[in-house]
Parts: structure tokens; C-alpha cells; sequence
């Protein structure tokens, strides 16, 4: 006999409120803390992109860097990243920063980490 199999259950995304969106200026960036560790959140023209807060080269924050347009630069040795993906787009990093999703509700900015 045909027994129906419940569908697998999914963990609900986890989402942690990390900063005021006020806090971000456009063009600017701002480190914060996670349980996951450590952020920058990035303003490019009003869209907040965030993450890892660590190069992909040698471990150094990328909050101590330059926002160009949508491009970190790290200011240790220049690699540069795409803030939308996370992407190293210049040597001396070869492999990409980890992305998180970003959602700004009622003037808070939010990042999901699960
Ligand atoms: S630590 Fe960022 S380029 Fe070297």
C-alpha cells in the first residue's frame, strides 16, 4: 500500500538585526559582530550588501578598506572584491569573501546567518 511521505521540514532562515540602516552611509562601511563572526555591512547607492569581514588572502578585515562604486578594496595588500557576491575580482586574493543575504526592515538592517 502507498504511504505518503511528509515533506521534508526545512530549518526556518535565521536572520540577525546587526546595525540601523542610518549607521551605513552611502558609500561607507561599517564592521559588525554576528554569532557567525565578524561583518561589514557596505552601502553601494542605497543598497546594503554584507560580508565576511575577512580577506580572503591573509585574514585582514575588509572594514579597513575602500568602498569603489560596488569594489572593496583591502587596504593590506590591494585585492579586490565584488561586495554584491563576495567575488575576488583582483590578486593577491584568488578565492571569494562569504555573502550574506541582507533585508532593511522599518530602518533596520538585517543579515541572514542560518
Ligand atoms: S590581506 Fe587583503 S589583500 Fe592581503
Amino acid at each position: 500500500m502507498y504511504r505518503r511521505r511528509s515533506a521534508p521540514t526545512r530549518a526556518e532562515p535565521r536572520w540577525a538585526r546587526v546595525a540601523a540602516a542610518g549607521e551605513v552611509p552611502e558609500g561607507g562601511l561599517k564592521a559588525v559582530s554576528t554569532e557567525t563572526g565578524a561583518v561589514v555591512l557596505a552601502n553601494v547607492d542605497g543598497d546594503i550588501y554584507a560580508l565576511e569581514d575577512r580577506c580572503s588572502h591573509q585574514d585582514y578585515p575588509l572594514s579597513a578598506g575602500e568602498l569603489e562604486g560596488d569594489e572593496l578594496e583591502c587596504p593590506f595588500h590591494g585585492a579586490r572584491f565584488d561586495v554584491c557576491s563576495g567575488r575576488a575580482l583582483q590578486l593577491p586574493a584568488i578565492t571569494p569573501v562569504r555573502s550574506f543575504p541582507v533585508d532593511v526592515r522599518n530602518g533596520d538592517i538585517f543579515i541572514r546567518i542560518g
